[in-house]
């Protein structure tokens, strides 16, 4: 089984950005912590980050066929993209929408979710073990 780890906008400036919302895990020891993970779990992990939401619906397209599950961080354009949206239906991959912190404890704009519609779990709030636990529920729920 191979799963695509996808984050978006300003994820790499984890430990660095906003430590009371996000936490001082850095991106790279969240990637570590990833892969530590699904080696554990015994499952190959593609993990990609981009500031560009055009880079991650090419990503998500390149996914088709080759990956089994997505984990997706949109970051803000959670909140904006439709083309992230349009994405994740095209290639009708199971896909779990992860937030590090819980967004429905937070602004108004951050209130709606396009990619949601097109996923099969959301897991917020939980810090970077969400992204652990998004893992695990594509493992339980393709094998
Ligand atoms: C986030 C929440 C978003 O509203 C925000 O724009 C982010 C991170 C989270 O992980 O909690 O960049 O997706």
């Amino acid at each position: 089984m191979k799963l695509l780890i996808l984050n978006g906008p300003n994820l790499n400036m984890l430990g660095l950005r906003e430590p009371s919302i996000y936490g001082a895990e850095t991106y790279a020891a969240l990637c570590e912590k990833i892969r530590a993970h699904a080696k554990a779990r015994g499952i190959a992990v593609d993990l990609y980050q981009s500031n560009h939401e055009g880079d991650l619906v090419d990503r998500i397209q390149a996914a088709y066929g080759d990956a089994d599950g997505i984990v997706i961080n949109p970051g803000a354009y959670t909140h904006t993209s439709i083309a992230l949206l349009d994405a994740v239906k095209s290639v009708s991959i199971p896909t779990v929408e992860v937030h590090i912190s819980d967004v429905t404890q937070r602004e108004e704009f951050r209130q709606i979710s396009y990619i949601r519609l097109a996923c099969v779990k959301t897991i917020m709030g939980h810090g970077t073990d969400g992204y652990l636990e998004a893992i695990d529920y594509l493992i339980e729920t393709l094998a």
